[in-house]
């Protein structure tokens, strides 16, 4: 059997560093629901990311990925145009999100997380949640998804450090307003992006016990729980948040240890992690 490309049906800059992307996958496109997320490899040598599915259309069997350029794979992928092929595209993987009526539901997203919390207040809405899209950066690059979470939440509010657009202040503290509306009670918390945020937002709710569910992105390699690589610590077990989440409940994950991995690699397990991605290769043949 012939090695089948993904073709690129359509692609738009929304901004600067960010692309979007929709992607003929039938396969994919047929199974997937809101929280899943592919593993793509732009060519047969590549290195494998983990990307969120933004949206998919089982009908016309295409998926759309939101993407931010901050390294070698995203920024080679956001050159790519409409016509142009993916090598693989390996999915829907992880577990879906748990899609209930909670009432008022809270979606947060702190930089690429934005794209990750944009398919679940689209589900949540479909599921009759008023729902409220926190969305907060430094720069206003984020303006773009702000417009995109507007067409499927009830309340948009994008915050920067700095003020320069929207709520002066962090996520956390827009958060801590919605929390202290009486009028609308929150019913769950949903969110997505760098973990000192994820954590000061599942330390908000915590003592009022509002269920709060965070996105992890540690780092992944072969996607299929086989390699270790995306191993976090959730309630005192171990979970691999490749095919046990990425979703899991705020209040029991471990970010210590979290941030520790996510900063070894930074630092020491670059190297580690391109071997063992051509261990993975060679066992996939
Ligand atoms: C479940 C999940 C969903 C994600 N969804 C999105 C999304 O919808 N849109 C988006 O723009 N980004 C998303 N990301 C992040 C995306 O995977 C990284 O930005 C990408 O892997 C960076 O690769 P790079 O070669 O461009 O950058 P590099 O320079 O290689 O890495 C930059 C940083 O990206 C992270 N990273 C690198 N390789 C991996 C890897 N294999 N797995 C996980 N993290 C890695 C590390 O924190 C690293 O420090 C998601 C991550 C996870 C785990
Ligand atoms: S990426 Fe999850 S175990 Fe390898």
């Amino acid at each position: 059997m012939g090695h089948r490309m993904f073709k690129i049906l359509d692609a738009k800059q929304l901004a600067s560093d960010v692309k979007w992307f929709r992607i003929d996958a039938p396969l994919v496109a047929k199974h997937r629901q809101p929280g899943q997320f592919i593993i793509l490899r732009l060519s047969e040598t590549g290195e494998r990311i983990p990307l969120t599915i933004a949206h998919s259309d089982n009908q016309q069997g295409f998926i759309e990925i939101i993407v931010k350029a901050i390294g070698k794979t995203t920024i080679e992928l956001c050159k790519k145009e409409k016509g142009d092929s993916i090598s693989d595209v390996m999915g829907p993987l992880g577990e879906p999100t748990e899609i209930e009526k909670v009432g008022h539901a809270v979606v947060v997203g702190g930089g690429v997380g934005t794209a990750v919390i944009y398919p679940l207040a689209r589900a949540l809405r479909e599921a009759g949640n008023y729902v409220s899209a926190i969305t907060g950066g430094r720069t206003k690059e984020l303006v773009v998804l702000e417009d995109d979470l507007k067409a499927v939440s009830d309340a948009v509010y994008a915050t920067t450090d700095d003020g320069s657009h929207g709520f002066k202040g962090t996520v956390a503290d827009k958060l801590r307003e919605l929390l202290a509306d009486k009028e609308r009670p929150v019913g769950a918390v949903y969110c997505a992006g760098p973990v000192p945020m994820m954590r000061a937002i599942a330390d908000l709710t915590r003592e009022s016990g509002i269920k709060t569910i965070v996105s992890l992105n540690p780092i992944m390699v072969d996607g299929t729980g086989m390699c270790g690589g995306c191993r976090v610590s959730v309630g005192g077990k171990t979970k691999f948040a490749c095919v046990d989440g990425p979703e899991f409940d705020g209040h029991e994950v471990d970010f210590d240890e979290l941030w520790d991995r996510l900063s070894a690699y930074r630092d020491q397990e670059k190297a580690a992690v391109d071997r063992m991605q051509h261990e993975c290769k060679c066992a996939a043949k």
